[in-house]
């Protein structure tokens, strides 16, 4: 693997050895075991949106790799004045070892991958968020002991969460049933590849209106802001058009018993979720975010070591 951008582009196995990697180098960092893996490598970190946890992720995560991050503010790089991705590219595989973008249009991260003669990483663009599925398919891992079989329920906005579900869920088993109201579903193509790879992987993949179909049996059930960012103009028509889509107790109540909640935040607690899910026994969203720094770190040894 040379690159990360979309887990429709990996194999089963090869998103089974980056998770396996993942909880290795967890249980190694609780043991205090320190790893050189990425020394003398630097990562650049572009953002053209705001973070919280992918920032720190993979800046702590290259730190504990031995390696360095720098953090490259789309207003503080010729980038957001202009300057062509094209020429971007070039200049930065001249100095970095990889590059980590955070940006609006996913083309802009296929032709750094294109023009660029180094490793690229997805950390989220309008249409997916492949790091964060990589998390929360560890996550749901160490809660349940398996993947394959189990079935994962997202309720709301189709956006580039529920992309990157269908592509990672379908790819290790699991089915996933999705809830989105008319006019916010997921991405066509997405939506295709998955059915693609749910045929090889027998698992299945239901879209609905309906939320309480959706969750019925669920393992896991997963929602995320109807408004993400870009979308802050659309914000009053978005909370109307999702009124019914919260995952409240009376939702939740409808998956298994055992199910886990999972939210990848931030979250907008009263509005995709209530307090007594998010905050309750079954929430599961710290164990979440914890493991994008383990996620990560797994991502850059893999596309970036020698
Ligand atoms: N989940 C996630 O990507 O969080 P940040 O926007 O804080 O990076
Ligand atoms: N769908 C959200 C995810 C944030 C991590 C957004 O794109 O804003």
């Amino acid at each position: 693997m040379k690159h990360l951008i979309s887990l429709n582009d990996c194999t089963t196995e090869e998103i089974h050895n980056l998770l396996n990697l993942a909880m290795k180098l967890k249980k190694e960092n609780y043991a205090g075991i320190k790893h050189h893996i990425l020394k003398g490598k630097s990562l650049g970190m572009i953002f053209t949106k705001s973070s919280t946890r992918t920032r720190v992720s993979f800046e702590v995560g290259m730190y504990q790799l031995g390696g360095q991050s720098l953090f490259l503010s789309s207003n503080d790089i010729q980038l957001g004045r202009g300057e062509t991705i094209y020429d971007t590219a070039n200049v930065l595989s001249r100095y970095l070892d990889g590059i980590m973008i955070r940006t609006f249009d996913h083309q802009d991260v296929l032709d750094l991958a294109k023009y660029g003669q180094i490793s690229i990483i997805n950390g989220l663009t309008d249409l997916l968020h492949p790091c964060q599925i990589l998390a929360d398919l560890q996550t749901i891992y160490e809660h349940k002991g398996k993947l394959e079989g189990l079935k994962l329920c997202y309720v709301g906005d189709g956006n580039n969460i529920s992309n990157s579900l269908l592509h990672g869920c379908t790819k290790v088993g699991m089915d996933i049933s999705i809830a989105s109201p008319k006019g916010y579903e997921c991405d066509e193509e997405c939506v295709e590849n998955a059915k693609n790879t749910a045929k090889k992987t027998s698992c299945s993949v239901v879209l609905t209106e309906n939320p309480e179909e959706a969750v019925k049996n669920a393992d896991i059930v997963v929602t995320d802001t109807w408004v993400s960012m870009g979308q802050e103009s659309e914000k009053q028509e978005r909370i109307k058009v999702f009124g019914s889509y919260t995952v409240d107790d009376k939702l939740f109540a409808m998956a298994k018993d055992d199910a886990i909640f999972m939210h990848c935040l931030p979250a907008y607690r009263g509005y995709e979720v209530t307090d007594s899910v998010i905050d309750g026994p079954r929430s599961v969203i710290f164990d979440e975010a914890e493991n994008r720094l383990h996620a990560q770190k797994a991502v850059m040894a893999t596309v970036m070591a020698d």
